[in-house]
């Protein structure tokens, strides 16, 4: 039984894998801002016999960041493992570049994830115990098109967490980095079946690797293969390939 936090609980991913860890009787903070779906999900583990909190919370902004610990703490007791999911982004484009997107993409990503380290760090240290989770992308490994702000963003919080890793050896605190591909998180996803995984699939291969508090997990194999080789081939070679492959913007409505 391990007292957990999951950020970003509302949906996706990191509903999937708080219920995961809830229903096998971990206690399990939800925190996202949309607390009626941290409500239901919440109602949804308590009828399966398992313990979880609904907390609304913007991990952009410290003072809901601990406010939302103090919530959790009160109920559950201290706080054991983060699993630090609130994430995502929206595509990079050329034309319509803008520099407060990045920043958005980062203070999510990167900041948003700081301040919830920030806040259960100081606690695990002094109990000389803890686990810190971050749900990466394999988007951090090269740069891709149409995908700027995402993958800086995520390949800094990659390197954030390994830092930190360094720092926290011999302190009790342990780093895992979770690097999905292509995750279907909705029913009617357009995602190739191939090239992604669906899901439950992804949360079942993201608990082994929390419970065995591995350093580093990413899948699906083929998209793991593809970015190996990926980060193999030289620059001209690779943005050859890649060039033209990105999304491309949707048409502004009529004013
Ligand atoms: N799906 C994929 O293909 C894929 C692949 C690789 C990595 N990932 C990563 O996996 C994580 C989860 O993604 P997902 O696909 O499950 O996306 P999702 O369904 O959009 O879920 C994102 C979650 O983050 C929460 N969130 C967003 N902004 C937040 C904020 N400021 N404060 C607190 N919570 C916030 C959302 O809740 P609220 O809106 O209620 O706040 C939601 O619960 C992300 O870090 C994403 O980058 C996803």
């Amino acid at each position: 039984m391990t007292v957990t936090v999951v950020t970003g609980a509302s949906s996706g991913i990191g509903r999937s894998l708080a219920r995961r860890l809830a229903l096998r009787g971990d206690p399990v903070a939800l925190w996202a801002r949309r607390k009626p779906l941290l409500d239901a999900l919440a109602a949804e583990i308590a009828a399966g016999g398992g313990r979880a909190l609904a907390v609304a919370c913007d991990v952009t902004e410290a003072a809901q960041v601990a406010a939302a610990l103090r919530a959790s703490e009160a109920a559950f007791g201290p706080v054991e493992r983060l699993v630090a999911n609130a994430g995502g982004g929206e595509p990079t484009f050329v034309d319509a570049f803008r520099a407060d997107d990045v920043r958005a993409c980062l203070d999510l990503n990167v900041v948003g994830v700081a301040r919830c380290f920030e806040a259960v760090l100081p606690g695990m240290l002094a109990r000389r115990a803890g686990h810190l989770v971050v749900v990466g992308s394999l988007a951090a490994v090269r740069g891709l098109p149409s995908a700027g702000a995402y993958a800086a963003a995520k390949a800094a919080l990659h390197q954030l967490a390994e830092s930190l890793r360094i720092d926290l050896r011999g302190r009790g605190v342990d780093v895992t980095v979770l690097a999905p591909g292509p995750v279907r998180t909705k029913p009617k996803s357009k995602k190739g079946r191939g090239t992604s995984i669906d899901v439950e699939d992804a949360t079942a291969r993201m608990l082994r690797a929390i419970d065995a508090r591995r350093r580093y997990a990413a899948f699906p194999a083929l998209v793991v293969a593809a970015t190996t080789f990926g980060r193999l081939l030289p620059a001209a070679l690779y943005e050859r390939l890649l060039a033209g492959r990105g999304r491309t913007p949707k048409p502004r409505s009529a004013p």
